[in-house]
C-alpha cells in the first residue's frame, strides 16, 4: 500500500514537472522578450549624414547644427562627406546603411545618382531624408530645403530692378545639382517681361554651368564671356557666393568689379565683405540654422516611426509627391546685410565690414 502511494506521487510529480517544463520555458522566454523590447526601446537612434562636399562654406555650418541638434534629442550621427565624388557618396551611403542607421539624411552630389542610396536603404527599411537638394527616380520619404525657384527668382528680381536694360549673363550651378535647375526656373520667370520687352539680351544663351559649383569654372567662364562680348555685360546671374566670387574675379582683370552687377545666395562671409565693399550686389541668405533643426526633429521622427510635423507640401521628384518642408528665403543687400544676416548672428559685424 506505501508502496501504491509512493508510486502515485512519484508520477504525480513526474506529471506536474512535464506540465511545469512548457511553462517554465515560455516564461524564461517571455522574459528573454521583454528584456529584449527595453532594449531596443532605449537604443540610440542611429542617423547617417552622407554630405556631397564640405568645400562650400555653409556645408561645413549644416553638419554642425544637425548634429548638435540630432544629439541634443538623443540620437548619434555618423557623417560622411563625399568630396563632390558620385560614386564615393553611394559607396559611403552603402557603409553606413550596413552601419545599421535607422535613418539617412542625403544631401546629393547628383539628383539622380542618389535614387541609387534611396532603393538601397529602402531595401533595408531605412528611411532618407533629402536634404537641400532634392533626389529624384526615387521616392525619398523627405525633402527639406529652401523654395529653391524662388531664390532664383529673387537673385534675377534683385538685378533685373537695378538694370532693367541690358546683356545679361546666365551662370548657372552645378548641372547635376536639382537645386541649379530650380534656380533657373526662378531667375528666368523674373526676366520673362524683360526678355519679351526686348530690354535684356542674353550673352552666351543659357548654356553655362559651373560644374561642381567651383569658383575656378565660374572664373573661366566669366572670362571667356568677356572675351567674346568685348567686355560688354551688365549683369551676372550667379547662381550662388562662391561662383559670384570667380565671376567677380574675372570682372576685376577687366577693371569692371563693382560696375557690372553680381548676384548670389548663401550669405558666406567673403560675399558679405563683397556686398560691403560693393562688388557684389546682392546674396541670398536661407538660415541654415532653422534648416538644420528642422531636419534633425524629422530624422529623429522618422526613425521612431512618427509622421514628421511640417511636412505640409508636397513637391513632385518626377516619380511621387515628395513630402515636403520649404523653408523661405531672404533677398539681401547692402542696405539690409546688418538687419537680416547680423542680427541673426550668421556672422559678427567686426566680420563683415573687417575690410573698410
Ligand atoms: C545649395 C547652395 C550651395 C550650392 C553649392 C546648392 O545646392 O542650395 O546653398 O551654395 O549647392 O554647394
Amino acid at each position: 500500500m506505501k508502496n501504491k502511494i509512493n508510486q502515485y506521487l512519484y508520477n504525480y510529480r513526474n506529471l506536474l514537472v512535464y506540465l511545469m517544463f512548457p511553462i517554465f520555458i515560455t516564461m524564461i522566454c517571455s522574459f528573454v522578450m521583454l528584456l529584449g523590447c527595453a532594449d531596443t526601446s532605449e537604443k540610440k537612434i542611429k542617423i547617417g549624414l552622407s554630405i556631397s562636399s564640405l568645400r562650400v562654406e555653409r556645408w561645413p555650418k549644416d553638419r554642425d547644427i544637425f548634429v548638435e541638434e540630432a544629439e541634443k534629442l538623443g540620437a548619434e550621427v555618423i557623417v560622411q562627406s563625399a568630396d563632390e565624388d558620385v560614386n564615393k557618396q553611394n559607396e559611403q551611403a552603402e557603409n553606413m546603411i550596413t552601419q545599421g542607421v535607422d535613418v539617412l539624411v542625403v544631401i546629393p552630389q547628383d539628383s539622380i545618382a542618389a535614387a541609387q542610396i534611396v532603393k538601397a536603404a529602402h531595401a533595408e527599411g531605412i528611411k532618407v531624408i533629402a536634404y537641400d537638394r532634392l533626389i529624384r527616380d526615387s521616392e525619398p520619404d523627405l525633402y527639406i530645403s529652401f523654395d529653391n525657384e524662388r531664390v532664383g527668382y529673387l537673385q534675377a528680381e534683385y538685378l533685373i530692378r537695378h538694370k532693367p536694360k541690358g546683356n545679361y549673363f546666365l551662370l548657372g550651378g552645378d548641372p547635376g545639382d536639382n537645386n541649379a535647375q530650380l534656380l533657373r526656373e526662378g531667375q528666368l520667370r523674373a526676366l520673362q517681361q524683360a526678355i519679351d520687352n526686348g530690354d535684356i539680351q542674353f550673352v552666351a544663351d543659357q548654356k553655362h554651368w559651373a560644374v561642381d559649383w567651383d569658383p575656378r569654372d565660374a572664373l573661366n567662364k566669366t572670362e571667356q564671356v568677356l572675351t567674346q562680348t568685348n567686355n560688354q555685360i551688365d549683369a551676372v546671374v550667379a547662381s550662388n557666393d562662391g561662383t559670384a566670387g570667380g565671376v567677380i574675379q574675372a570682372l576685376e582683370g577687366q577693371n569692371l568689379d563693382g560696375k557690372v552687377l553680381v548676384s548670389g545666395q548663401d550669405a558666406d562671409i567673403a560675399a558679405c565683405q563683397r556686398i560691403v565693399k560693393g562688388t557684389q550686389t546682392m546674396t541670398v541668405y536661407k538660415p541654415i540654422k532653422q534648416l538644420a533643426k528642422e531636419a534633425a526633429h524629422a530624422a529623429v521622427a522618422l526613425a521612431k516611426g512618427e509622421t514628421v510635423q511640417n511636412a505640409n507640401q508636397t513637391v513632385n521628384n518626377g516619380v511621387v509627391d515628395v513630402p515636403s518642408i520649404l523653408l523661405t528665403p531672404i533677398q539681401v543687400d547692402k542696405d539690409n546685410l546688418d538687419e537680416v544676416v547680423i542680427k541673426d548672428g550668421f556672422h559678427t559685424r567686426e566680420k563683415v565690414y573687417q575690410t573698410q
